[in-house]
């Protein structure tokens, strides 16, 4: 059966990348998309906020996307430091991640702070990508599916569409670690948000969900081939053109 979800292969970079090696690699990933034999599938790239605006140059005539890694829930004002959604998108940004664990942990973003967050992205018309998972204790607790369910509700706005929203599911406990959940676990919990997503909107059944949590040009064939994955949050291995590359040539054909 044809795939009806596009696969997205998005890289997060972090808070990693600096001038020219930063535009090189943005450079790398547009060349190789260019001579890649396949166009059916979007890849991302989400630079630090510093570089939104050049790479969207670098890859301008490309068609590789751009977003940002967080936005805050006000368009304009007094907030020191914050890039607001209406910023990302002058700059040359279609998409904005939000929630990522991270920015849980490092920022106390909380479910209501990440759904005024995907708001904004809407206001500003960029697709948020709404990243939830549940941490190690949490899983060995047996309490996975419910905080899956939680953070669905929490964190995605209603009025969601297929075309508005992206939801990424990144166990805290594989991020950066080189762990990954086993296949049939990343299809269960696939399986259970896109159920749990049919409470917040009609169209469910077509919203992209990616897999995020150590996924590399090695494991990207199977933890892509998972049911109900449609791609990848990419961190560490988006770094380097040739590894974010292998991972999106991984997407199994339609
Ligand atoms: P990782 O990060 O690929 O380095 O594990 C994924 C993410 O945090 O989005």
């Amino acid at each position: 059966m044809a795939r009806t979800r596009r696969p997205l292969i998005a890289g997060n970079w972090k808070m990693n990348g600096l001038g020219a090696d930063a535009l090189a690699l943005a450079k790398g990933v547009a060349d190789g998309l260019g001579k890649a034999a396949w166009n059916d599938r979007d890849l991302l790239v989400c630079p630090p906020a510093t570089l939104v605006m050049a790479v969207a140059q670098a890859v301008r005539g490309s068609a590789v996307l751009v977003g940002g890694q967080d936005c805050h829930a006000k368009p304009s004002g007094a907030h020191t430091g914050d890039i607001a959604a209406e910023m990302l998108r002058d700059s040359g940004a279609a998409f904005v991640i939000v929630g990522h664990s991270e920015r849980r942990t490092d920022h106390g973003e909380t479910d209501a702070a990440v759904r005024a967050k995907a708001e904004a992205a809407w206001r500003a018309g960029l697709v948020p990508i709404v990243c939830i998972g549940e941490t190690l204790a949490e899983r060995e607790a047996g309490r996975t599916f419910a905080v899956l369910a939680g953070q669905i509700k929490g964190s995605v706005p209603a009025g969601a569409t297929a075309a508005k929203l992206v939801v990424a599911y990144e166990p805290v406990w594989a991020i950066g670690t080189g762990k990954t959940p086993t296949v049939a676990e990343v299809a269960n919990a696939h399986a259970h948000i896109r159920k749990e997503l049919g409470g917040v909107t009609a169209e469910a059944p077509q919203v992209r969900l990616l897999y995020g949590g150590s996924v590399k040009g090695d494991n990207a064939a199977e933890l892509l081939a998972a049911g109900d994955v449609d791609g990848a949050l990419v961190g560490g291995a988006s770094l380097k053109a040739d590894e974010f590359l292998a991972i999106a040539k991984a997407v199994q054909r339609g």
